[in-house]
């Protein structure tokens, strides 16, 4: 689908940073997106801003970032188009409200246990794009386990640090995953340089975890040290 209309040029256009961007870049267009945790709403204004978005739903568990919101629809304006909610992650957004839905900036223990804890999302016409802060595999895992399909995902540099987005869809479809998956995805496959560096610094997290491990965990020790090995071997370019 393309942009539901052309991007007019607004007296003052939002820039998002480049791990927003990325999020942006692979949000699909809709005509209701949310952006759960949303903070300043940075998010929704590009959307609309861009003409990926006619509606949006800014929300956030805390109210203090809702105020923060409200400074941004004062500033760009849209304050008709995008409505500012107090949500525990999906808990007040209804499964016919959206096409598309970010949770960025957050722990992807919480990101997991989102897609874990809504079964409405298990619908093909909702696009899900997530940008963990930690616990990359347990997103993973919670889209591979609750059927869902990893569209596309990369990794983008910004400052010192690298930020990882993903894009996924229900398909319901089993489908086998080797054991590394849920560490690497498919970033060893697509060997750029941020997601080498990224893929870098989830092997250095296992080695630390697999040589703690090494006294009071044998097994657990010698499984990550396998899946390091298997993620080296999987990965187009040396790790
Ligand atoms: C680090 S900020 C990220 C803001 C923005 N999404 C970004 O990526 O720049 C995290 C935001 O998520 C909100 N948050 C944390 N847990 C949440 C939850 N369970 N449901 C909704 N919002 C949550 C926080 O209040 C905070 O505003």
């Amino acid at each position: 689908m393309g942009r539901l209309s052309q991007p007019l040029f607004y007296k003052s256009m939002l820039k998002l940073t480049e791990r927003l961007q990325l999020v942006a870049a692979f949000l699909d267009p809709c005509e209701c997106f949310a952006d759960v945790g949303t903070d300043h709403a940075y998010l929704p204004v590009w959307m609309l801003q861009n003409g990926k978005a006619r509606y949006a739903v800014a929300a956030d568990i805390n109210p203090n970032p809702l105020k923060n919101a409200r400074n941004t629809l004062a500033q760009y304006g849209f304050a008709e188009q995008i409505e500012l909610r107090l949500s525990d992650g999906l808990q007040n957004i209804a499964p016919w409200e959206v096409g598309a839905i970010a949770v960025a900036g957050m722990g992807g223990n919480q990101i997991a246990d989102m897609i874990a804890g809504t079964p409405w999302l298990q619908n093909a016409e909702i696009q899900l794009v997530l940008q963990p802060m930690t616990h990359f595999e347990d997103v993973r895992r919670a889209l591979r386990e609750n059927g869902f399909s990893v569209l596309r995902e990369e990794t983008v540099a910004e400052g010192a640090r690298v930020y990882l987005a993903i894009s996924a869809r229900y398909s319901g479809e089993p489908r086998e995953y080797p054991e590394w998956y849920d560490y690497a995805g498919t970033l060893p496959q697509n060997p750029t340089e941020t997601n080498l560096l990224f893929l870098k610094k989830v092997l250095a997290r296992l080695q630390k975890r697999a040589s703690a491990l090494q006294e009071t965990d044998v097994t657990e020790s010698e499984r990550l040290f396998k899946i390091i090995k298997e993620i080296k071997n999987a990965c187009r370019a040396d790790l």
